[in-house]
């Protein structure tokens, strides 16, 4: 339902009740990516890379390769190596530079020696690994992404066969549903490339074997290893460690994904740092934040940066306050343990939604570099202001009983403590202290078991200067500026509301969106993060990976008040599971005279 603003003194004409906001037919076809002929796809977007490289780069065509790299450690230990494929202008909607595009096609590097990949999921028996990187890895394969040789190890204690592994794997996957095209051919296949190895963490020895059976399937090509980290923090340096010494690649680079949480304040993400650096170099780290690998998110840059009407607006002189707001529908049933030491400020905020905030707010970067942009984004960190906590509203859920259904507090889960003072919702109002943002509030909330799931950001603008439709508007100016909203999910969409004059031949004013719904405009299946992210690291791209300095420049905004937090005792607003979150947030919002934009009219 569009909304209405009070009549216009002029008008006598009743106003339009309904609104199609989507467009049913965009004006010109979308760019489809022929589905039939993945080598096309490659075939275009290798030509889009090399024509903007041979521009910027003096015409070559052949991307770097960073020579190989050994550190000692304590002058005893060697790392592995990283020959990593530096991406040109990291101009590429899906872009291989051309080297690893030639390898992927035909096998052979430059020299004509043929290389392989070994992707192995230590932790494999896991939710992660069962839930989101097998299946990445499977849409990859699928989508014809992975190398010509690749193989992929699962690594954890449990004991399993190869076969057990691929049968657990098979439940998890999933052929895209609009290319249902060979899929059973196509999952055997890339089960036939799953092997399994089970070991200790911390055992030099059981990686040694793991390092045998990896050399079988890479044989004489250049090998290159790819570690994903799927298991709980507090065991990364022992598998770091054990890879390392034990089974890095000796001729081809060997990198390492890390998940989160990195570290729970400053002092043990840097201690993490630490620790890591003692076997890796940087380059060689992949610390993941999935919500980079999102569509939409990947889209933010694009939106701001190749659009003329944004980026003038951009600022605190057009923009009155952004909102980044997550919330799921679900609690925290099922991983509480591991929840209830780190809250939903760890979890989400401190993260995904800081990412999210710097990737929004930054300078134009020189280029689409990895580095380039991840210099403006840790820019965007240092200026901000420390959270203090009049800034922030805590919450928690509690059990609540509808339509017969009881739906169970946090506290009610088994592996939480009676007396937890773990917060399930946060909201929190930011400021960038620059001559961009100066004073303008970058609000962030987020919360678990609240009434709907959603992951949106919202631009809300100023008013129109001396508005000369002021007498439509009514009282309440704040309904009549203009908001984008990019909504990350579900249902990916961005969206612009603005003001529109109803047609006929009074002057009654409604306000409409202006719709790109990508479910209406791609018929594409939009790819999960992990897919993304995955491929980036084997590809060696690093631009949606957290650089150390980001990190600490996160933790260093956060710590303070996670620490006040913790020895204050603050005890968190109770909220019923289902809600839309405790009240509290609704008067944090008011103290920076905003209102949330996702609990208006429209919802
Ligand atoms: P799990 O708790 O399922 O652990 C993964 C594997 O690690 C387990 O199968 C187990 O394998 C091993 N493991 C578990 N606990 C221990 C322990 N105390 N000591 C040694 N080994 C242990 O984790 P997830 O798969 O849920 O998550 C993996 C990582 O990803 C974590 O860092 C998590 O924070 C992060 N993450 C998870 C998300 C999710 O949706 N699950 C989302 C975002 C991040 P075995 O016993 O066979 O060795
Ligand atoms: C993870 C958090 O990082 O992100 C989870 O640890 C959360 O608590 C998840 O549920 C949300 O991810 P997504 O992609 O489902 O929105």
């Amino acid at each position: 339902m569009a909304v209405s603003f009070p009549k216009c003194p002029s008008s006598s004409l009743p106003p339009l009740q309904t609104r199609n906001r989507a467009w049913s037919s965009p004006l010109s076809a979308p760019h489809q990516v022929g589905d039939s002929s993945k080598w096309a796809l490659l075939e275009a977007t290798k030509r889009c890379h090399l024509s903007v490289s041979s521009a910027t780069n003096g015409g070559s065509a052949v991307a770097p390769v960073e020579p190989s790299k050994k550190v000692q450690d304590s002058g005893t230990k060697t790392t592995p190596t990283d020959h990593s494929t530096k991406v040109e202008n990291g101009i590429r909607p899906t872009v291989f530079s051309s080297n690893e595009f030639q390898d992927l096609k035909t096998g052979p590097d430059n020299s004509g020696r043929e290389s392989t990949v070994s992707i192995t999921v230590v932790g494999a028996s896991g939710d992660l690994a069962k839930k989101k990187i097998f299946p990445a890895l499977f849409a990859l394969y699928y989508e014809g992404f992975l190398p010509k040789h690749f193989t992929i190890f699962g690594y954890a204690r449990s004991k399993m066969t190869d076969a057990e592994l691929r049968e657990m794997v098979s439940r998890t996957l999933n052929c895209r549903i609009d290319q249902r095209e060979n899929c059973d051919a196509k999952m055997e296949e890339f089960l036939k490339r799953c092997f399994y190895h089970s070991g200790q963490y911390d055992s030099e020895a059981h990686f040694v074997e793991l390092d045998k059976k990896l050399k079988q399937h890479e044989g004489s090509r250049i090998s290159n290893r790819l570690y994903y980290l799927s298991i709980p923090p507090n065991i990364f340096l022992d598998v770091v460690k054990c890879t390392s010494l034990a089974a890095s690649s000796e001729n081809g680079w060997t990198r390492v994904i890390v998940e989160k949480p990195f570290g729970r304040d400053a002092e043990s993400s840097a201690a993490l740092t630490r620790g890591l650096k003692q076997y890796l170099h940087e380059d060689q780290i992949f610390r993941i934040d999935h919500y980079l690998g999102k569509e939409l998110v990947e889209n933010l840059s694009v939106l701001r940066f190749s659009n003329l009407v944004f980026e003038p607006l951009w600022s605190r002189q057009y923009i009155r306050n952004v909102q980044i707001i997550f919330s799921e529908d679900f609690g925290t049933e099922g991983r509480g343990g591991y929840f209830d030491s780190y809250g939903i400020i760890r979890d989400i905020m401190q993260n995904h939604l800081l990412q999210i905030v710097a990737l929004f707010a930054m300078e134009t970067p020189t280029s689409l570099e990895a580095e380039d942009i991840r210099n403006e984004k840790v820019k965007v960190l240092r200026s901000m202001k420390t959270l203090e906590i009049d800034d922030v509203v805590i919450g928690q859920y509690k059990s609540h009983t509808r339509g017969g259904v009881v739906y169970p507090g946090y506290t009610d889960d088994k592996t939480v403590p009676n007396d937890s003072l773990t917060p399930t919702f946060a909201a929190a109002a930011l400021f960038i202290n620059n001559a961009r943002w100066d004073g303008v509030p970058f609000l962030m909330k987020a919360g678990k078991a609240l009434h709907t799931k959603r992951a949106e950001i919202r631009v809300q603008f100023r008013h129109v200067p001396g508005n000369l439709y002021k007498k439509c508007f009514g009282t309440d100016l704040d309904r009549a500026t203009n908001e984008l909203v990019i909504r990350v999910q579900p249902d990916e969409a961005i969206y612009l509301k603005i003001n529109n004059k109803i047609p006929g031949l009074g002057m009654r004013l409604d306000r409409s969106n202006l719709n790109l719904h990508y479910a209406a405009r791609y018929s594409k299946e939009i790819p999960c993060a992990y897919e993304r992210l995955l491929l980036d690291a084997i590809e060696g791209e690093r631009r949606l990976f957290i650089r150390s300095d980001e990190l600490d420049a996160a933790w260093a905004l956060f710590t303070p008040l996670l620490k006040e937090l913790e020895e204050k005792h603050i005890a968190p607003e109770l909220y019923p599971y289902g809600s839309r979150g405790p009240v509290g947030a609704h008067y944090l919002a008011a103290k920076y005279n905003v209102r949330w934009g996702d609990l208006g009219a429209e919802h």
